[in-house]
């Protein structure tokens, strides 16, 4: 009876470890160069989701300062611009087009595509954003605490395939390429 239940309670063990595989997020991110021209990035967030009290996963992403709700117009377009701070981009609806003054990269800002970045571009003249949609597109703008960029892994150049979603491990850069749609 008790080897029984040792071994039971071991097989328990095993399993719920070999579902234990780390998952972590990953975010476009738009960073500059050593002369200050505005580029996109994927980055890899090094805390692991951990489950969630109720259903579904979490991770804890890094300390913000205050919180702004934006509200863009139908197909408007910002011009070239950079962030006042570093901060966290959270599309809530709508849709963004982000190009840049010296490279070809683009990245769509969607949702469910991008539709969570990090903007750290404060330095040098920054990158274009329209709003090509037929309705207002609205975000959250979250800088982080400090101007404390939040740790993360550059897993290569140009926007992450996807954004908002888990993703299994560290993938090679070539996995990271420009979004197309
Ligand atoms: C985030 O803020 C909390 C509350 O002030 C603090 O306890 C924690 O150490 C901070 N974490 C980081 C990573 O800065
Ligand atoms: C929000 O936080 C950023 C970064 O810390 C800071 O530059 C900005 O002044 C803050 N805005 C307000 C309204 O407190």
């Amino acid at each position: 009876m008790r080897p029984r239940i040792l071994l039971s309670a071991i097989t328990l063990i095993c399993t719920v470890y070999a579902r234990e595989e780390a998952h972590y997020l990953t975010a476009t991110a738009v960073v500059t160069n050593d002369n200050d021209h505005a580029y996109l990035e994927c980055w890899q967030f090094p805390t692991p989701f951990k489950t969630y009290p109720t259903v579904g996963q979490s991770l804890f992403l890094g300390n913000t300062s205050n919180i702004t709700y934006v509200v863009l117009p139908p197909r408007s377009s910002e011009g070239i611009h950079k962030p006042p701070a570093p901060m966290f981009f959270a599309l809530l609806s709508g849709m963004a087009h982000i190009t840049f003054p010296y490279n070809d990269q683009e990245a769509w800002v969607m949702e469910g595509v991008n539709g969570f970045l990090v903007a750290n571009d404060v330095t040098g003249i920054g990158h274009y954003t329209t709003y090509p949609s037929d309705k207002e597109t609205v975000a959250l703008q979250v800088p982080f605490e400090g101007g404390a960029v939040p740790d993360h892994d550059v897993l290569g150049k140009g926007a992450c395939h996807q954004t908002s979603r888990l993703e299994f491990g560290i993938e090679g850069p070539e996995e990271f390429g420009q979004i197309e749609l």
